[in-house]
């Protein structure tokens, strides 16, 4: 078996897909909780208000989590809780709810994982440009030195962003998640690159710090592009496409610098963001420690005609083959493989988390009170199986955190696909792990497959 006997095994979730409370206790509000309340914008209709009222059930998540066993656990902070206004006062409440999360985890014997940020940047701040404001990145570099205060002595390692790529193509070009903008890329770049900054001004502030044990990384959503017909074209998009929607994301964060020509492309189409004069030096000084790497799905892709130019997502056909989860998303392990070894050989084999893996499937077959998820099951073990054949390649990973703990608030798809190892009926809130949560618990006790 491969997997060290410290290999983290371990579950991820976040702040806005399963808290609730969303206006209680001086939480202010985020741009989720602003888009989601509008008409026609999630799937099914469903809001994070009250979400899997794990706000107020955290101590009976937390059981659960001690009884799966993992070593770990990410979850997120919602800025908006903790800086009502993302800027300005703190609320002590906030500060409470995170505080006593995280003793909850550690008197469970669980190592928290704290992702700084997970889609949810406050309103207020959006109202006065968002990410798209340079005056955002002091605020977050003062909200996670507020965190790093608090949990001084009681966590050593922290993320501190999700998935740059889908926060700005989400919310600035396709429009589907908040803030619900369309074909704005300009503000997508700006936005993309304050968020980098963001990240690596947060990182610089931590090492100073020098907690014993302490790393940080940011964790990207990374997806492998196929050239789906074998034509010299097709893999030639295939290749421009992953180098933007992959590499982009990956090098600032591992290699401390933007991959070579990006920023003359951008500035050829007059997408250059502003920056600040040292920006690329401080980006240079501050690699993460490590990243986290989000996969589920790849993409197969083939040239397309008559897309439209402020839209790059049209410009080519997107394609996905059978076998799918109930996302629509094909599954393909080898895609997994094939990025971990993507990052290993083209950045100098780097520390690396699995930080998400995992599949919304129908789960409709109920027996004796608990759901039969053979198919998350088989989902999860032929991507733990790809894992460990790129450990005895050489990848330096870390861990695997399987997206995740609770059926939860799946964003524009709102409450119609669940990824969880445990069943949440959406009624009553009560809790039911599925097989699955039984499989991965003994996995985790086997320290492998
Ligand atoms: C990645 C995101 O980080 C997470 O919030 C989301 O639920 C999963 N992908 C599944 O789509």
């Amino acid at each position: 078996m491969a997997f060290p006997k410290n290999f983290d095994w371990g579950i991820a979730s976040s702040a806005y897909q399963t808290e609730g409370g969303y206006n209680e206790d001086g939480k202010g509000p985020s741009i989720w909780d602003v888009f989601s309340n509008q008409p026609g914008r999630i799937n099914g209709g469903g809001n994070g208000n009250i979400c899997c009222d794990h706000y107020h059930r955290f101590r009976e998540d937390v059981a659960l989590l001690k009884e799966l066993g993992v070593d770990s656990y990410r979850l997120s902070v919602s800025w908006s809780r903790v800086f009502p206004e993302g800027a300005g006062k703190v609320n002590p409440e906030g500060l409470q709810f995170y505080s006593d999360l995280v003793d909850e985890i550690l008197a469970a014997g669980i190592s928290p994982i704290v992702n700084l940020h997970h889609y949810d940047i406050p309103q207020a701040l959006y109202e006065k440009g968002g990410w798209e404001n340079r005056e955002t990145v002091d605020h977050f570099v003062r909200y996670a030195a507020t965190l790093f205060d608090l949990f001084e002595g009681r966590v050593s390692r922290y993320m501190t962003l999700n998935d740059v790529r889908g926060t700005m193509l989400g919310g600035y070009v396709t429009g589907e998640r908040a803030p619900g903008r369309r074909g704005e890329l300009k503000a997508a770049v700006q936005g993309w690159h304050n968020i980098t900054m963001s990240s690596a001004k947060v990182i610089e502030n931590f090492r100073k710090r020098q907690v014993p044990g302490g790393e940080i990384g940011c964790v990207m959503g990374v997806m492998p592009i196929y050239p789906d017909e074998d034509t010299h074209e097709c893999r030639k998009l295939a290749k421009a496409i992953s180098y933007f929607y992959n590499d982009a994301f990956l090098s600032p964060v591992i290699a401390g610098k933007y991959p070579d020509g990006l920023l003359e492309i951008l500035d050829e189409r007059g997408l250059m963001p502003m920056m600040a004069s040292d920006d690329l030096e401080v980006l240079a000084r501050n690699p993460a420690d490590y990243v986290g790497v989000s996969y589920y799905t790849c993409m197969r892709v083939a040239p397309r005609e008559g897309g439209d130019p402020g839209n790059p997502m049209s410009l080519f056909e997107r394609r996905g083959r059978d076998p799918r989860t109930k996302s629509g998303w094909e599954i393909y392990p080898d895609g997994l493989y094939d990025t971990l070894m993507h990052i290993k050989d083209t950045y100098g084999n780097p520390k690396v988390y699995v930080s998400e893996n995992g599949a919304a499937m129908p789960d409709e077959i109920w027996k004796n009170g608990m759901i039969e998820d053979d198919d998350r099951i088989a989902y999860l073990r032929d991507h733990i199986a790809v894992t460990e054949r790129a450990l005895m390649d050489g990848a330096n990973i870390l861990g695997f955190h399987v997206w995740s703990l609770m059926d939860n608030f799946e964003w524009q798809q709102g409450f119609t696909k669940g990824f969880g190892l445990i069943h949440i009926d959406r009624e009553t809130l009560k809790r039911s792990p599925k097989k699955s949560f039984y499989w991965y618990r003994d996995l985790v006790a086997n320290r492998g497959l």
